[in-house]
């Protein structure tokens, strides 16, 4: 039987391999996580167990350099025999080949390559999985901007205690100095009040700001003193008026799903390769962002161009954390505060926001694979998930219109967005699916009060959910996504029907598709699915549907040419209720840039580009539904910073005289 027991070490080494290439370049999936140690220990036991054909034939005969005869001949008489009797040949002829199979070798030195590329892949799978627990990431320092109003920022910091000493920390801003102008003076802001119960995080407002102006902040002690971080200020832009009816132009991007260092490299785990790829497109020059330091009038110029092009935020969808992936690494507080906390600390992640307001959306891998919460908020391990949640990505969004909840809208001028929580209140996947709910009956009233505001105030309207709407993509999404809630999903598509240029926007899937949704003879909804923005997709396995199964009926208009002359005739045609029109799904990095340009309310136009690991992978232009604007009252007053607005488009700074 020793041929047969020959294989077994061969068999091991082959399924960790296999396992460990997966898991660390593929999918780290929590099933890998479980087999890679197994077969690891297994395939070391089986070594140990039994030792090398070509030892023992080193052995008997005592030669230190066996041939390949010596090597072959204990199998000679076995019904194997051949198969490892070629194996073996394989060997004397290709060293890399055998070390690629880990067959047994006579040889020493190709047995220790083969049993160190074992080791180094353990080892490496190994810090990819501990890393997430054993770097706590404690003393991380950092700000960003939340929430941008046109009168009013949110500003979100850490700062731990340093040298056990908590001092009061206040922000400090002012207008973002022009190039040759001179120093303009700081303004105090509000004081931060730090607490351990929130984990040294806190938010705070700056007010009184005009709309559609550039803006800087730093951080101080309450005499003035600078604190070293950040070492340049931040910069942000405030959004404009909604009541303007100049109409706007701007851009956003918007994606989901990251993690930090995978694909795995050595020794890289904080990076998050996405965001590096982004701030390379965005900023490729670090010289081109510091702006204060730049008197080049010139340079300023193209810098000025630059700047308008550049994103106004970053609508981020869920999966900030994968706190189950590729093992849960915990319930408590410190668990998920934790996985927050290395994010933040990415340096990777650090060039975008400290750049770019992130508005966040959470999804279930922020509590746990597949979460349904059933308007439970007890329900383990909500209470301690929420916790980091908010302390670090919510509280710095909008405030939702119901308090202590993590829904919310904004707008960017004409432009309305709803952003939704599709976790907390959505029904278990054990329920009857007619009776299931994704939103909950208060957050269902507001997005349909959303909606009929944003109807005829808005040009734009975007319908943000972590989960797609599409009901096409096959596996667990389909009871996950919208697909396992129909009935609320078809009420909300009616609704959505009845508005023009409505646009949805997900994630979650790990691939890129575009999908429409058609109707008799309302308004046609679109929805773009974007991820991840760093982390796997699954090769070959596809479960996207290209079309569903309803078909509507619109009625169409041709001229036709007859003998008589030509002559209108209404021609019915069928097409798909629900069409994917693109579908990327390869790509670990992805996300989409969406350009509004509502400058013409003749023909408001929405630009779409994939990027797909750092290229352009795909563009679409839309041209929507012309509005006639209704200005709202609930829009807020900015009747007098308005005005101000109004200079600065003719090139007046009003500021210069107050
Ligand atoms: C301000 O406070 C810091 C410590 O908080 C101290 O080092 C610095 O000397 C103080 N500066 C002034 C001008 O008082
Ligand atoms: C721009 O700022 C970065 C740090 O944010 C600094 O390393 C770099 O030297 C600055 N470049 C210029 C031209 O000032
Ligand atoms: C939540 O966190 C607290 C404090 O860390 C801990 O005592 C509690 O057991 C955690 N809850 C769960 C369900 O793990
Ligand atoms: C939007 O406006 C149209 C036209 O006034 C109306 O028919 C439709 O019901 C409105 N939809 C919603 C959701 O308010
Ligand atoms: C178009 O006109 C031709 C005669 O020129 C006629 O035969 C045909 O049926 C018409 N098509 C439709 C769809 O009415």
């Amino acid at each position: 039987m020793l041929h047969v027991q020959a294989l077994i070490p061969v068999a091991l080494s082959t399924l960790f391999r296999i396992s460990a290439y997966l898991f660390l370049q593929v999918i780290p999936s929590p099933i890998l996580a479980i087999v890679l140690p197994i077969a690891f220990s297994a395939w070391i036991i089986a070594l140990w167990m039994l030792p090398s054909p070509s030892e023992r034939k080193e052995e008997s005969d005592g030669k230190a350099h066996p041939t390949r005869t010596a090597t072959v001949a204990p199998f000679h008489y076995h019904s194997f025999g051949r198969l490892i009797e070629a194996q073996v040949y394989v060997e004397s002829e290709d060293i890399v080949l055998n070390i690629l199979l880990s067959l047994p070798s006579s040889s020493r030195r190709v047995r220790w390559v083969t049993n160190a590329i074992n080791i180094a892949l353990f080892l490496a799978a190994a810090e990819f999985l501990c890393t997430p627990f054993l770097d706590s990431a404690s003393d991380i320092i950092f700000t960003r901007v939340g929430a941008v109003y046109p009168d009013n920022v949110k500003i979100v910091a850490r700062y731990p205690p340093i040298d056990d000493i908590t001092q009061s920390i206040r922000i400090i801003w002012r207008e973002a100095p022009k190039s040759g102008a001179q120093e303009i003076s700081w303004h105090d802001g509000p004081l931060f009040n730090f607490d351990e119960n929130r984990d040294w995080v806190d938010v705070v407002r700056i007010k009184g700001l005009w709309p559609n102006s550039h803006y800087e902040y730093s951080l101080a002690t309450t005499n003035g003193t600078l604190l070293p971080y950040p070492s340049t200020p931040i910069k942000f832009h405030t959004f404009p008026d909604p009541r303007l009816p100049s109409g706007n132009k701007f851009s956003f991007l918007v994606s989901s799903c990251m993690t930090t260092n995978f694909p795995y490299l050595p020794f890289q785990g904080r990076r998050i390769k996405g965001y590096d790829l982004l701030s390379n497109l965005l900023y490729p020059k670090d010289s081109a962002y510091n702006s204060t330091t730049d008197t080049d009038v010139a340079a300023s110029k193209t810098l000025t161009k630059e700047r308008s092009m550049l994103p106004e935020f970053l609508l981020f969808l869920g999966d900030f954390i994968y706190a189950d992936v590729p093992i849960y690494t915990g319930s408590t507080l410190e668990d998920y505060r934790r996985l927050y906390r290395r994010n933040y600390q990415s340096s990777s992640f650090r060039k975008i926001y400290e750049r770019l307001p992130i508005f966040h959306a959470y999804d279930d891998h922020e509590i746990i694979n597949n979460y349904a919460g059933d308007g439970d908020d007890l329900k383990p391990p909500f209470p301690n998930a929420s916790d980091a949640f908010e302390i670090y990505n919510a509280n710095p969004n909008y405030d939702s219109i119901h308090e202590s909840h993590y829904y919310y809208d904004f707008r960017y001028g004409d432009s309305a967005f709803f952003v939704m929580d599709t976790r907390r209140y959505r029904s278990s996947a054990t329920d009857d699916l007619s009776a299931r709910v994704m939103l909950g009956d208060a957050q269902l009233a507001a997005f349909y009060n959303w909606l009929s505001r944003a109807n005829d105030t808005a040009v734009f309207k975007f319908v943000v959910t972590s989960v797609p709407f599409t009901t096409l993509w096959g596996h667990d999404a389909a009871t996950d996504s919208w697909a396992g809630f129909p009935a609320e999903r078809t009420s909300l598509l009616q609704a959505m029907h009845s508005v023009p240029n409505v646009i949805i926007l997900s994630g979650d899937r790990h691939e890129f598709a575009a999908i429409e949704y058609n109707h008799d003879s309302l308004h046609t909804v679109r929805e773009f699915s974007t991820s991840p923005l760093s982390m796997f997709y699954i090769p070959l396995y596809r479960t996207l549907k290209m079309q569903g199964a309803e078909v509507v009926t619109r009625i169409k208009h041709r001229l036709n040419m007859t003998n008589e002359g030509p002559e209108y005739i209404t021609v019915e045609e069928q097409i798909p209720a629900e069409n994917v029109f693109k579908y990327i799904p390869s790509g670990n990095y992805k996300w989409s840039t969406i350009d509004v340009d509502t400058t013409d309310l003749e023909m408001p136009v929405l630009r779409l580009k994939l990027t797909v690991d750092g290229k352009t992978a795909y563009s679409y232009t839309l041209n929507g539904t012309p509005i006639k604007l209704h200005t709202s009252t609930a829009l807020g007053v900015f009747v007098s910073t308005g005005i101000k607005d109004m200079f600065n488009k003719i090139g007046i700074h009003p500021s210069k005289w107050f």
